[in-house]
């Protein structure tokens, strides 16, 4: 896939890596129409991207995303109901639906200050690591409104009842530090180590077979919430479906190099990747 360029958010591409920034740090990231357009348009191509193994979100300058944009989100729009629709449409497409059914692992790579709407994809990445300085807030309350589009309810979702209540009610901010301490996010490291960090966890997440990785991260969230025989049976469905979908059939290259190579412990790493099957 050629680069495209986009107004609102940079990609770029190396070592598997796709990185995603959302661009408009004199706006410290405030999400416009445009900004929901170009994600998109950008992760509907990345997702059937082959060069693209892991993506990485991400902002410029000092900000992950101040949530939606104030001005060109809601006040510009308020007497344009097409606009208004377009980019609420746009903007719960990238942000819910096609980030969480993104077929390659996601990150949020959480620089700086996250708020409002701007802690939706954090929440449908798959993982998220933040500088220990990094500032989150449900930040609504503080001027009268409640945490709309997808906030509540991923915030319910992915923080305790106690925490959720507390943060979306009281508005009061949390750092990087303490978003890890909550499981807000998976991991926090001070600032200069952010990016190494997130490199290594992509990495490593690159190391492993990228089929078992979609179908693991696929059906972790698709069992949330199924009674448990629905999900056993669930999960024996997907697990067939994997064995047809894996190019590289790394069931049988795992087995081989414990049973007969005695050549690696699953229980430690991962197998050595071969040449897939089907080139
Ligand atoms: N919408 C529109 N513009 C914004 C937003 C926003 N959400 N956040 C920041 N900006 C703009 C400011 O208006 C300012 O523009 P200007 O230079 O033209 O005056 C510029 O970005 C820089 O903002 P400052 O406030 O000067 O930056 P500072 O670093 O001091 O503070 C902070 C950053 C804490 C993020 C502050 O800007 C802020 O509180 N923003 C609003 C955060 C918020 O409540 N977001 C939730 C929105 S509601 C929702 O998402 C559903």
């Amino acid at each position: 896939m050629s680069e495209k360029s986009y107004q609102n958010i940079i990609v770029e591409k190396a070592d598997g890596i796709t990185w995603v920034t959302l661009n408009r740090p004199e706006k410290r990231n405030a999400m416009s129409p445009q900004l929901h357009y170009d994600m998109d348009d950008a992760l509907a191509e990345l997702a059937v991207d082959e060069e693209t193994k892991v993506l990485v979100l991400t902002g410029a300058g000092a900000a992950f995303s101040a949530g939606q944009d104030l001005q060109l989100y809601f006040r510009d729009t308020a007497h344009d109901p097409a606009e208004r629709r377009r980019s609420n449409e746009a903007a719960h497409s990238w942000f819910y639906q096609r980030l969480t059914t993104f077929p390659k692992p996601t990150i949020a790579m959480v620089n700086g200050y996250c708020f409002g709407g701007g802690l939706t994809p954090v929440c449908a990445c798959d993982f998220a690591i933040a500088a220990e300085d990094a500032l989150f807030g449900l930040s609504e309350i503080n001027w009268g409104i409640l945490p709309g589009g997808y906030v509540s309810w991923q915030i319910a979702n992915v923080m305790s009842f106690r925490d959720a209540m507390h943060y979306a009610v009281s508005g009061e901010t949390f750092d990087g530090k303490k978003a890890a301490e909550l499981r807000f996010v998976t991991f926090a490291v001070p600032r200069e180590e952010l990016r190494q960090a997130t490199i290594d966890y992509a990495r490593m997440l690159m190391a492993k077979n990228p089929a078992a990785v979609r179908f693991t991260k696929e059906a972790i969230r698709a069992v949330k919430g199924m009674p448990a025989a629905q999900a056993l049976d669930y999960l024996r469905a997907k697990g067939d479906a994997l064995k047809g979908a894996d190019d590289e059939d790394g069931r049988a290259q795992g087995m081989s190099q414990f049973l007969d190579e005695k050549s690696y412990r699953p229980g430690l790493g991962p197998y050595q990747r071969r040449r897939a099957k089907k080139d």
